[in-house]
């Protein structure tokens, strides 16, 4: 069938729109359109396609999802190999690094480097024909991966075709080199899911990362939530290669997402110093990164390097300390959380592991135990990435004396004696206590934790306190709690009732999201909690959303749609939240902030602002108490960069200034807009 010029038109259009907005949402993280009116586009194309099929390409948006699986995966030759990298682990290696390069090239001056964060994900290769993607593969062994371009395409923040920018032509050909990972609340959400099913677990989120690219299936790829950072080029035509940085940057502004944690140094001391500044940032990350990767930062230096033993000479991995240890079981102690879930928690000899001193790893569940074949009194390696759960690696089988004891599941609730269940198809065991103190306990702390109600000096001893004397039966009843009750509570004085009281009663303001949040619904984080209000606005919206009025809020997917709705159909669960209304805790989202809230941070601006002109950006940080500052140093807080912003971005990275857009300085000042 002939389609019309105009369809065509449209077509393309839509496309581009579309193509263009991905980029924005999942590249910038700073999307201009609503989640509905991005829909809205995709639907609109997807019924073109429909209605003239041979209209589809494969490089479509629409073709993100749902291609058929295959029956293996084929071979692909990488035109350059992917190599590994070197490691160094001190300062000292860092220095006979900088001295070999030196000492190879025969120059005495200093060289410049590029520091940039190790992601521990899945090395992959894009190849880029004119623009459009046409090839992804793993690294496999360096000459040969594996065809993974249907999983890759499911990626949103891969682009399907690489958009045009101010001052980089599309190259005719580009092979980008990258790093596929999976972000650590996702990583924990899908072995949640996994351990609910009877799965076997994922043991950190890189091995996820693999399993979930290596599917013959890519609907399942589709289903987990992958990210990529590109990091590096492979053979391209009609791309300058003068820098390492400047490729990333061309990178950055084709449309790839590349990691803004990164730093030019201009010395090896300076990439000491951005190790240390990258490694203080790792807890923050929603990412697991496991050191900082040194690259010389002139390509034709690079080149004259050459590589040694499959790793470039002209790069290193600078690891973090691994953060293991070994240690002892004393005991396996089994907790009841929230919804009942048993879980076996090993009690270990104390140990610092990363500075941080651990005496309790989970053990996930059994399926795990008998796994990993964990038993009371082994010896056993223990890990902590990043802010995630201290959690047995394994065992050290040498330090076996037949002493050793294995654990199982008790038949009886620990905490309220009730039965214990496996459901078909879980791998958790379940306490049917109706009334279980401790599932009620935990979620008292939750509720009162600091990401959601964030309840002063309401802690775990009190919580026991206040639900084993029948003073609080579910959480609404903290809100008619008086100082009468508490007082003659253990170790409850008059004036720690009275700051307790008043805590509660703080607690009351603190907004929607937070609220939506501590209820504790299933899947419900603080990220989808912010979310759901953002887009339906109010409690009552989200308790009468239906399925489908929940799918089209962005990052809720089948299963957290059925969790809310199964939570709001639970009568208690609707008295509860009705009683917290009339105790006046605030149903309404988080009110803009008028107070001195940015008293001592210095803004500098750059670019063209969309929102505000300069004079008005201004004011609005003056009234909060920050400043305006119109050049950068080290006590800049941050830097806005609108449109075509300058040389400060660079500056600010140099400096280590967080770099924000006008759509983040705009959530900042004002955060309900
Ligand atoms: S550049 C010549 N940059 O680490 C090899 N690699 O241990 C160039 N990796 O296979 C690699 N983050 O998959 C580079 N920012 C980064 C990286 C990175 C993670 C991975 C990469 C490589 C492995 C080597």
């Amino acid at each position: 069938m002939k389609v019309r010029q105009d369809v065509m038109d449209h077509l393309v259009f839509l496309r581009k729109a579309i193509n263009y907005h991905n980029y924005r949402y999942y590249v910038l993280d700073d999307p201009e359109i609503s989640d509905a009116a991005y829909d809205r586009l995709l639907r609109e194309l997807e019924e073109i396609e429909k209605r003239y099929p041979g209209t589809v390409t494969p490089d479509s948006p629409t073709q993100r999802v749902g291609a058929a699986p295959l029956k293996a995966f084929k071979t692909v030759r990488h035109s350059l190999p992917m190599l590994s990298l070197s490691n160094c682990f001190t300062k000292e290696e860092v220095t006979e690094f900088d001295s070999r390069i030196k000492r190879f090239l025969k120059i005495t001056g200093a060289v410049e480097y590029i520091a940039e964060a190790k992601l521990d994900g899945v090395a992959v290769e894009l190849v880029y024909e004119k623009g459009k993607f046409v090839l992804g593969s793993t690294r496999g062994d360096g000459t040969h991966g594996e065809e993974v371009t249907v999983n890759l395409k499911t990626i949103r923040s891969i682009p399907l075709e690489l958009l045009p920018a101010d001052g980089v032509t599309i190259p005719d050909y580009v092979e980008v080199r990258g790093e596929v990972f999976l972000r650590k609340r996702e990583f924990a959400f899908l072995n949640e899911k996994r351990g609910e099913r009877g799965e076997p677990l994922f043991s950190n989120p890189r091995n996820a990362a693999a399993g979930s690219l290596r599917q013959l299936d890519p609907r399942i790829t589709a289903t987990r939530p992958l990210d990529i950072f590109c990091h590096g080029i492979g053979e391209a035509s009609g791309l300058p290669r003068n820098t390492h940085w400047d490729i990333l940057h061309s990178f950055s502004q084709l449309g790839l997402k590349v990691n803004p944690l990164r730093y030019r140094c201009s010395h090896i001391d300076e990439v000491i110093d951005c190790y240390e500044a990258i490694q203080e940032k790792r807890s923050e990350l929603n990412y697991e990164i496991d050191g900082v990767v040194i690259k010389v930062n002139d390509c034709r230096l690079q080149e004259s390097l050459g590589t040694i033993s499959r790793s470039p000479r002209w790069a290193t991995a600078y690891k973090f300390e691994a953060h293991q240890e070994t240690t002892t079981i004393k005991d396996i102690i089994v907790q009841v959380g929230r919804t009942g879930a048993l879980t076996p928690v090993a009690v270990m000899e104390p140990v610092k592991v990363g500075g941080v001193e651990v005496c309790r790893a989970t053990l996930h569940n059994q399926d795990e135990i008998d796994k990993k074949d964990i038993r009371i009194g082994d010896t056993v390696v223990v890990q902590r990435a990043g802010d995630v759960i201290p959690e047995v690696i394994t065992i050290v089988a040498s330090k076996r004396t037949g002493k050793e004891q294995r654990f199982a599941m008790p038949l009886q609730c620990p905490e309220c004696g009730a039965d214990v269940v496996k459901l078909k198809g879980e791998a958790v065991y379940r306490c049917l206590g109706l009334s279980c103190p401790a599932q009620l306990k935990e979620s008292i702390k939750h509720f009162a934790s600091k990401g959601a109600m964030d309840i002063d000096g309401l802690g775990d001893k009190l919580v026991d306190q206040l639900v084993s004397s029948g003073l609080v039966t579910d959480v609404a009843d903290l809100y008619f709690l008086t100082v009468t009750d508490l007082e003659p509570l253990e170790r409850m004085a008059a004036t720690s009732a009275h700051n307790l009281i008043a805590a509660i009663e703080k607690s009351k303001s603190s907004g929607l999201e937070k609220l939506v949040y501590a209820l504790g619904i299933r899947h419900v984080g603080a990220h989808t909690a912010q979310v759901l209000v953002n887009n339906l606005g109010s409690m009552e919206n989200i308790l009468h959303a239906d399925e489908h009025a929940l799918l089209t809020v962005r990052d809720v997917g089948p299963e957290v749609a059925r969790s809310i709705i199964e939570f709001c159909k639970q009568e208690a669960n609707l008295t509860t939240i009705s009683r917290l209304e009339k105790a006046g805790v605030s149903y309404t989202p988080r009110e803009r902030k008028t107070t001195e809230d940015l008293n001592g941070i210095t803004f500098v601006f750059t670019g063209a602002l969309k929102r505000f002109t300069r004079e008005e950006a201004k004011q609005i940080v003056e009234e909060r108490g920050g400043k305006v500052s119109s050049s950068i140093s080290g006590k800049t807080g941050y830097l806005v960069a609108g449109e075509s912003p300058g040389s400060k971005v660079e500056k600010a990275r140099e400096h280590g200034v967080a770099v924000i857009s006008e759509n983040e300085f705009n959530k900042l000042v004002a955060p309900d807009h």
